[in-house]
């Protein structure tokens, strides 16, 4: 049986993979400092270690206690705006990680990495659907992290042969129903699940953050996928280095774009809430439009999304009702 290290675990995307990957019979290590993860979230794996990536001697202990096949990495502060008033702490948190990480896996022989990487590292688009070939010049420091990141594992790969898979996620969002967990940032700054607060009274009205967009009804478009469907896509990815693949990077996404008014129309129907929407100025640095090609993952990883957004929306819907308060409540 293959052991997976699983960095991030307890977060909201690697929640959901340490749930998939033991569904499919892996053994999960979890490695989490709990910054913006939740315990409550890490469902079935063999072990939770609670310390920071940067910790070498934390890590050593990771990697002399399991015999890791391949690690995924998830660990990272994700919010956009934060970075951009502090792009040290992303810096420090998400790059100094990695390097740490990488050092262990090397020093303990081992040469898979599954990476989370983010459309961010794509800053303005050049053109739609985005491919990943597309000019890659980020807009913020998120963005600038994750890409070093990426060509950091590039030359780890010349130099140690340590294989990797960049995965860059659109729009991550839904739950996983049948785990019992879903989606708890604190402070929330994603747009489904601020809408799923105002739905369950939370909030007076939720903010359309500019509609004088040049898109078809003002608003910006974005390609969401379920959270689930990318779990499954590292799953593949996983496997693609297994067989021997090349590392590689791929977007994650559904090829299709939404705009904010759509996805409030979308929930509005679904919950059957009538969900107040007011329309507020733009937020700085928001791209009008973002949608993935995601051809590439499909003819190499052999992934397909299927679950669209309505499932996304219910399955929000299902997560958030059932949990207000999110982990606490
Ligand atoms: N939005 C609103 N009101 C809100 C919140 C968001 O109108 O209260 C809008 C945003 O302006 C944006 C869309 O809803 O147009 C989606 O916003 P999110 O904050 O949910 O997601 P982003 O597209 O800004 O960010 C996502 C990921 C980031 C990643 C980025 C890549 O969450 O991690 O895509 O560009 F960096």
């Amino acid at each position: 049986m293959k052991t997976i290290l699983v960095a991030g675990g307890a977060g909201y995307i690697g929640s959901h993979m340490v749930a998939l990957l033991v569904k499919r019979g892996y053994e999960v290590v979890v490695a989490d400092n709990l910054r913006t993860g939740h315990w409550q979230a890490v469902k079935g794996a063999r072990k939770m270690y609670v310390g920071d990536l940067r910790d070498g001697a934390f890590l050593h202990q990771i990697f002399t206690e399991n015999k890791i096949d391949g690690v995924i990495n998830f660990a990272a502060f994700s919010l956009v705006g934060e970075s951009v008033t502090n792009p040290l702490k992303y810096y420090g948190n998400n790059v100094e990680g990695a390097v740490s990480l990488l050092s262990a896996m090397q020093a303990h022989g081992v040469d898979k990495i599954v990476f989370s990487s983010t459309a961010a590292a794509y800053g303005e688009p050049e053109k739609q659907p985005i491919e990943e070939g597309d000019r890659t010049e980020p807009t913020n420091p998120y963005g600038a992290t994750k890409l070093a990141i990426e060509n950091m594992l590039k030359w780890c790969d010349c130099a140690y042969n340590i294989r990797y898979v960049a995965l860059r996620y659109f729009n991550a969002a839904g739950s996983d129903t049948e785990a019992g967990i879903g989606e708890d940032h604190n402070p929330e700054s994603h747009l489904i699940p601020l809408v799923m607060k105002t739905a369950l009274g939370q909030r007076d009205h939720i903010g359309i953050f500019g509609e004088d967009y040049p898109t078809p009804d003002g608003t910006c478009v974005r390609d969401y996928i379920h959270v689930k469907d990318l779990a499954e896509a590292h799953l593949l990815a996983l496997e693609y280095l297994e067989r021997g693949g090349s590392s590689d990077v791929f977007n994650l996404g559904n090829g299709a774009g939404y705009s904010v008014r759509e996805i409030i129309e979308t929930a509005r129907r679904i919950t059957g809430k009538e969900i107040k929407a007011v329309v507020e100025p733009r937020r700085g640095g928001d791209p009008s439009v973002l949608i993935a090609s995601n051809k590439k993952a499909a003819e190499v990883l052999g992934w397909k999304p299927v679950l669209g957004l309505d499932q996304i929306v219910s399955d929000a819907w299902a997560w958030h009702s059932g949990h207000p308060n999110g982990y606490e409540g």
